[in-house]
C-alpha cells in the first residue's frame, strides 16, 4: 500500500518510524515531514491546510491510505475532503472532531450524559462570564470554545485576572475562536492522559501517559505542548484505565453515535485524577505530542493494521499487543520556547547520540541544510528511550542527550520525576 502521513511533529516522525515498519507498506509520503520523517518517507512541501494540494499529491501517488497526525486539519474537515475523494483516511469527520473543536459541546455532553468534569457554564456575552466566574472560587479557568493553537486556557488566580481573560477573548484575543468562551472551577489533581482507537461503534484502548507541560523543571514556567512524556504512567493504573474506557470513552462513542456523528479516530482523553476520582479536563481528536512517541515506541502490533481496521469499523476483534517496559522522552527545545526563537542553529552529534542503547530520536522541527541538522523550530527533537522501568528509561533518554551538541538548545531535566517520586 502507499500510504501518505499528514504533519511535521515529533508525534508524526513516530508514526512515520511506525509506519515504515509494516509488512503492508509498498511506499511511505509525508506532507510536509522533517528532516529526520525524510529518511523514511519521500517528503512533499505541502502544509496540512492545504487540502487541494494534498488531495492531487495523493491521486498523483497512488494513496491507498492517508494518516492525518495534526487537530487542525482533522477539524477542518481534511477527513471528509479525501473519504470524497476516494482516498481512505484516518478521521475523525469534520463533525465528529467538535469533540476537540468546541470546548462548550463538550462540556454540554458530559453534563448531559454524566461524565465528571469541572463545574461551568458557557457564555457570549462578558458581563454574564464574570458575575459567574465570581460563584466559582479561585483560582477559576477561562477556555475560548474553539481551537487556539493550544494556548486558549487561562487559568486565573484572581478576580481581575479572571475579568482580564474575559475581556481579552471577547476582544478576539483568540481570534474567532474567542467569541464564545466557557468558565469552569478549577480542579485540583494531577493530569495524565488516556488514549483509545475508535471506529464508530467500538473502542479499543491504547494506553496511558504523562506529559509535563511546563517549560522547566519542578513544573515552572509557561506552558507549552509537551516538554517529555513517558508510558505506562503509575497515576492510570489498569483500573484506572477500565474506569477511562468505562466511564468516558464507550459513553462519549456511544453518545457521538446517537447524534448522527460517529467518532472514528484516535480519542485522547486528557484527565484530571483528583481526590474525587478522575474528571475530564479536554478531548483532543488525535494523538497527542510527544505521547504518541512513547505509545510507538511500546506497541507491537502493526501501526498500520490496527488505523486500517480503525477506519474500516473492524476494532471489535482487535487485540493490540505491547512491550512491557517503560518509554520515555525528553524534548528538546530553542532556548527561547515557547516565546520567541531563533531558527537555523546546527545540530550536532545525533549519530552517537541514536547509538545509546534503547534509543530513537524522533525529530519535529528540524530541516536538512547542506548536509547539517538545522532547528527550525521551538519543539525540535525527541529523545526516545526503553527501559525496563521509568529510572532506566530516564537514565537513557539523558545518556542521549548529553552527546547531542547544541548549544542553543534546552530540555528540562527532571523528565518523569512524578512517577520516581510515587
Ligand atoms: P486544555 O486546553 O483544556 O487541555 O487546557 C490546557 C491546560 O489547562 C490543561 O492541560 C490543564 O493543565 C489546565 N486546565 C484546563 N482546565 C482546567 C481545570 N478545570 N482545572 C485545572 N486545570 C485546568
Ligand atoms: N501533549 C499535549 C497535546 O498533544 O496536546
Amino acid at each position: 500500500m502507499n500510504v501518505l502521513l499528514i504533519g511535521s511533529g515529533g508525534r508524526e516522525h513516530a508514526l512515520a518510524w511506525a509506519l515504515a515498519a509494516s509488512p503492508l507498506l509498498t511506499k511511505l509520503y509525508c506532507a510536509p515531514g522533517n528532516a529526520g520523517i525524510e529518511d523514511l518517507a519521500e517528503c512533499a512541501p505541502i502544509v496540512s491546510m492545504d487540502f487541494d494540494g494534498l488531495v492531487a499529491f495523493a491521486k498523483q501517488k497512488k494513496i491507498d491510505f492517508a494518516v492525518i497526525g495534526p487537530d487542525d486539519p482533522l477539524v477542518g474537515g481534511l477527513w471528509d475532503r479525501f473519504e470524497a475523494e476516494g482516498i481512505r483516511a484516518t478521521g475523525p469527520s469534520k463533525a465528529a472532531a467538535v469533540l476537540e473543536g468546541s470546548k462548550g459541546f463538550v462540556k454540554d455532553l458530559c453534563r448531559e450524559i454524566g461524565i465528571p468534569t469541572a463545574a461551568y457554564q458557557r457564555f457570549d456575552d462578558a458581563a454574564a462570564a464574570k458575575r459567574f466566574a465570581e460563584t466559582l472560587g479561585l483560582p477559576v479557568v477561562v477556555k475560548a470554545d474553539g481551537l487556539a493553537l493550544g494556548k486558549g486556557v487561562i487559568v486565573a488566580e484572581t478576580a481581575a485576572d479572571a475579568g482580564r481573560a474575559i475581556d481579552f477573548m471577547f476582544e478576539g484575543g483568540f481570534g474567532a475562536s474567542g467569541k464564545r468562551i466557557v468558565v469552569e472551577e478549577f480542579m485540583h489533581g494531577e493530569e495524565a492522559s488516556f488514549f483509545a482507537l475508535c471506529d464508530g461503534e467500538n473502542a479499543v484502548p491504547l494506553a496511558g501517559a504523562q506529559d509535563h507541560k511546563r517549560a522547566f523543571d519542578g513544573d515552572r514556567g509557561p506552558n507549552t505542548g509537551g516538554m517529555g512524556a513517558y508510558s505506562p504512567a503509575p497515576i492510570l493504573p489498569p483500573a484506572l484505565e477500565q474506569t477511562a474506557m468505562e466511564r468516558f470513552i464507550r459513553p462519549t462513542l456511544a453518545a457521538m453515535a446517537t447524534r448522527g456523528m460517529p467518532y472514528q479516530g484516535v480519542l485522547y482523553l486528557g484527565l484530571m485524577v483528583t481526590k474525587d476520582g478522575p474528571k475530564l479536563v479536554e478531548y483532543n481528536c488525535r494523538f497527542g505530542d510527544p505521547e504518541c512517541q512513547v505509545l510507538m515506541m511500546r506497541l507491537k502490533s502493526d501501526l498500520l493494521t490496527v488505523l486500517i481496521a480503525m477506519r474500516d469499523g473492524q476494532l471489535r476483534n482487535l487485540d493490540l499487543r505491547w512491550r512491557e517496559q517503560t518509554a520515555l522522552t525528553v524534548v528538546m527545545a530553542t532556548k527561547g520556547y515557547p516565546g520567541a526563537y531563533a531558527k537555523g542553529s546546527v545540530i550536532r552529534g545525533l549519530d552517537r547520540a541514536t547509538k545509546v542503547e534503547g534509543i530513537q530520536i524522533f525529530h519535529a522541527g528540524t530541516r536538512r541544510v547542506d548536509g547539517a541538522i538545522v532547528a527550525n523550530g521551538g519543539r525540535v527533537l525527541n529523545v526516545t528511550a526503553l527501559g525496563q522501568d521509568v529510572a532506566e528509561a530516564q537514565a537513557r533518554a539523558y545518556r542521549a542527550v548529553d552527546l547531542i551538541d547544541w548549544p542553543e538548545g534546552f530540555c528540562r531535566g527532571d523528565i518523569g520525576w512524578r512517577a520516581l517520586r510515587r
